[in-house]
């Protein structure tokens, strides 16, 4: 009979919530008992909604670990910077870990959490949720069975939304590096890279090229009629699809980032939001005036792995629909699907038949979204909560399971990757 897994959230925001959510679903399985986080409005606001007892709410990992360690294990979810220093703390006190991604923001601090978990001998997981899903986990498990062959291509991108891209990557906190120390490519799509080399974990990556740059952004593009805040003083509200107005009043999207400045206000109401817009919440302002540091809206990996096949992954920011795309050519036939559509296409080699394949299309006939039933990304972050509570009980890790080995390579793909789009040249690719 497995055992009730109770945790401690470190970094008590929008990510800690999603996973801690489980514990309304399973209670059975997870009870959140502590809460530490510097923000006395985000401590007390999920504090309460965990009913977590005054005198295990912190200010800091430092007063956390003077405590004898009184639960399993603790869920990170602090800001990408900030990983390494409450993670090994932690660590070192004897709890074992889920770890937001990206869970580190440069190759020392890999290295730093990597030493950290195994002289500790405690089990570290990472967020990368879409491994979890029922359509990755599909599309590893034809490549397990052999279906495809051997793996001569894999294509993969990532298109992320304008409205996506203008809230996180533009108004928000992953515009800069300067700010969030997470490039684009480390902060959105370390999650894809992390998919295409655990798809293709038979081998491993030698070589890197990268191209990217920003299209669309900055204030040199701002049209010259634009106001400074949407709502205040911009004669173009109603023509651009980036105004405020009806991106976070009418459409509501994003509240938990939009909003976040209302936490625990008692006047949550339009007229309250809309005077925030107007004055001073950075959503408000103008999207064309965000310095972002260098940050790009789109960027290009290219992969050469030791065993000759290649890939190819393509973030690119501003288009009409998020989606992330996959086609992978194997010596025996193709996969070809859309992550969002919960559905693939599996195209075998069928030469006795005048088309030369046999299409057969597979409905996973998931629907997931941040609010949905099925929970975030999918099936996505359910399921990595499950998977670790099933982990720390004692099971087999799955085939999903990311331990910090695993993600290792894929941080260190992106960090690579970064170099070579700096510098325009190959970068090769040396792991130990
Ligand atoms: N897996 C995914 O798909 C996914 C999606 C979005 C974000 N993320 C990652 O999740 C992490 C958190 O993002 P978020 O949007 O939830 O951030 P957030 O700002 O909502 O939450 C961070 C929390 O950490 C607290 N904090 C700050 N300093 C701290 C410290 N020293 N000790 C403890 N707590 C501290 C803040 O007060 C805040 O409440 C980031 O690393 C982000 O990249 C992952």
């Amino acid at each position: 009979m497995d055992k009730q897994i109770t945790a401690v959230l470190v970094g008590a925001g929008n990510r800690a919530d999603v996973y801690a959510r489980t514990s309304f679903a399973h209670p059975e399985k997870l009870k959140i008992v502590g809460i530490v986080d510097p923000d006395p409005v985000r401590r007390k606001l999920m504090g309460d909604r965990y009913n977590v007892p005054e005198t295990n709410r912190f200010a800091c990992v430092e007063d956390f670990v003077q405590r004898d360690r009184f639960a399993d294990c603790v869920i990170n979810g602090t800001m990408d910077h900030l990983h390494i220093a409450t993670s090994v703390p932690v660590l070192d006190k004897g709890y074992h870990l889920l770890l937001e991604k990206p869970f580190a923001v440069n190759e020392a601090e890999v290295e730093t959490l990597t030493e950290a978990a195994r002289r500790n001998d405690r089990k570290v997981v990472i967020g990368h949720v879409l491994r979890y899903t029922s359509f990755y986990k599909a599309i590893k498990q034809h490549l397990l069975n052999g279906d495809l062959g051997r793996i001569i291509s894999i294509e993969m991108c990532e298109h992320v939304n304008y409205f996506h891209m203008a809230t996180s990557y533009v108004r928000g906190k992953w515009r800069s590096e300067k700010l969030c120390f997470a490039p684009m490519l480390l902060a959105k799509s370390c999650h894809d890279v992390d998919i295409m080399m655990w798809l293709m974990n038979d081998t491993t990556p030698a070589l890197l090229s990268s191209f990217g740059g920003d299209f669309q952004y900055g204030p040199d593009r701002k049209p010259p009629q634009a106001g400074t805040r949407c709502m205040v003083d911009c004669p173009l509200e109603q023509e651009c699809s980036y105004a405020a107005r009806n991106a976070y009043l009418s459409c509501n999207r994003w509240p938990a980032y939009v909003w976040r400045c209302l936490d625990g206000a008692p006047d949550q109401s339009m007229e309250r939001k809309e005077h925030s817009l107007k004055t001073d919440n950075p959503y408000g302002r103008c999207v064309w005036d965000f310095e972002r540091d260098g940050n790009v809206d789109h960027q290009t990996v290219m992969v050469q792995f030791r065993s000759g096949a290649t890939g190819t992954f393509s973030m690119i920011g501003g288009s009409a629909r998020s989606e992330r795309n996959i086609h992978i050519i194997g010596t025996k036939g193709e996969l070809k699907g859309t992550f969002e559509d919960s559905s693939y296409t599996l195209r075998l080699r069928t030469p006795e038949k005048s088309s030369g394949y046999t299409d057969r299309f597979i409905d996973l006939k998931i629907s997931g979204d941040k609010t949905g039933e099925k929970g975030g990304h999918g099936d996505g972050d359910r399921n990595l909560v499950l998977d670790f509570i099933d982990y720390l009980n004692g099971h087999a890790p799955t085939v999903s399971c990311t331990t910090l080995e695993d993600s290792r390579i894929s941080h260190l793909v992106v960090f690579k990757a970064m170099e070579a789009m700096y510098t325009g040249s190959v970068v090769t690719l040396d792991l130990q």
